[in-house]
């Protein structure tokens, strides 16, 4: 089926809009998931049956490989993620209010370069629509199967000295749903987000989240459950430091590195430069050296103690590799499935089993930052 992807679809896909072409493979996962026997047959198709289960922040995973953040932003597919193999689902970014995100087109695919330039501008419901939608979800189909990940953003209207009431209300409508929440101050498509990665801006955001955190959880089992900031790879080391201390200090269990960069690659055609001149985040192959560079510094700071969460540019079994053994526990890709098709998933886990083998290891955990520990 990796074959009739790239044989059929992929070359169908090519010639549509770029956000069309996304919204109408949400649309076939949603539908062929949605059904017991089609669900079946995807998970027949994409399902691994290797088996290389790892607990990062007290919860367990089948195996390292997620979705990353802005492919289900409306939590659209939720069963689907599960039936093409994928160990945890990332849905958002959603935000306190609902909003359209920037003019279109807002997406643009180099496919020779597999990159994906966007400037999305976090389109979403609002969380209080995202919480219907998952309560709905929930009562008729039970809680998902996979952990499920909530990205939350800021609302552009909301002004950055009001970010953390943006970020805790919607961690406050979604708490009961989610089972680990993600804070992005790292989008470049909402005008000065990333200015709020500054230490005192992203504490007061963190501590507001914990604190619909601790008293959600009162309700409940008192277990609070793990927060994670996500980084941008455009930043220099001290930079970095302060975030991942702040991160820290204030009670984040991890660090995503890395989301989009405004970095681009040198050395284009012409015709990629005119995709390339578009402005927005750019994600998939190019970005894959800098994400992994991220994951390398942010494990050497915190000498491998916090759980690190890769994503950046993971074509296949190779690139996931490079991003364990730089120090990432977990793994998410968005561009991948784009070019690489429903496959990705099961190539990545069957090739990650491969190289634990080759590397006369039997875990994951075993292989994670061990770059570091051979000497780089
Ligand atoms: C994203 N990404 C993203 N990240 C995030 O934290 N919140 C979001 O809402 C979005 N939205 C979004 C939309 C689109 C169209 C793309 C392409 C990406 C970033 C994404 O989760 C990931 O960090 C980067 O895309 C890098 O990974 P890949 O795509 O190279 O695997």
């Amino acid at each position: 089926m990796g074959l009739m992807y790239r044989l059929f679809a992929r070359p169908m896909l090519r010639f549509q809009d770029s956000e069309k072409a996304h919204s109408r493979t949400i649309f076939m996962l949603k539908v062929m998931s949605s059904n017991f026997l089609t669900r079946k047959l995807l998970s027949l198709l994409y399902l691994s049956r290797k088996k290389l289960p790892v607990n990062v922040f007290g919860l367990d995973f089948k195996h390292p490989f997620g979705l990353a953040a802005g492919m289900d932003k409306r939590a659209e597919a939720l069963l689907g993620w599960e039936s093409i193999g994928l160990s945890f689902t990332e849905i958002g970014g959603v935000t306190m209010f609902e909003q359209e995100g920037n003019s279109k087109p807002r997406m643009f695919r180099s496919d020779s370069k597999k990159a994906l330039i966007n400037r999305m501008g976090f389109n979403n419901p609002g969380s209080e629509r995202i919480r219907e939608k998952l309560s709905k979800h929930y009562l008729k189909r039970g809680k998902p199967k996979i952990p499920l990940w909530i990205n939350l953003g800021k609302s552009k209207l909301t002004e950055n000295k009001d970010a953390h009431v943006d970020y805790s209300t919607t961690m406050k409508r979604l708490w009961k749903f989610g089972d680990v929440f993600v804070i992005n101050v790292s989008s470049p498509n909402t005008p000065n987000l990333r200015d709020l990665q500054n230490q005192d801006d992203l504490k007061r955001i963190i501590d507001s989240c914990m604190d619909v955190n601790k008293s959600e959880a009162k309700n409940v089992d008192n277990v609070m459950k793990p927060v994670l900031i996500k980084i941008a790879p455009d930043m220099v080391k001290e930079q970095l430091e302060s975030i991942v201390k702040t991160a820290l200090d204030s009670g984040c269990s991890g660090i995503i590195a890395t989301n989009t960069t405004i970095s681009r690659p040198t050395n284009l055609t012409s015709k990629e430069a005119s995709i390339f001149s578009e402005t927005g985040g750019m994600s998939g192959k190019p970005l894959q050296e800098l994400s992994t560079d991220f994951i390398s510094m942010v494990y050497g700071m915190t000498e491998g103690k916090i759980p690190i969460v890769g994503v950046g540019g993971i074509m296949n079994a190779e690139d996931a590799w490079e991003k364990i053994i730089s120090g990432a526990s977990l793994l998410q890709a968005y561009s991948g499935f784009v070019f690489e098709g429903p496959s990705l998933s099961k190539s990545i886990v069957n090739g990650l089993s491969k190289k634990l083998k080759e590397n006369g290891l039997s875990t994951i955990q075993e292989a994670v930052g061990l770059k570091h520990r051979n000497g780089g």
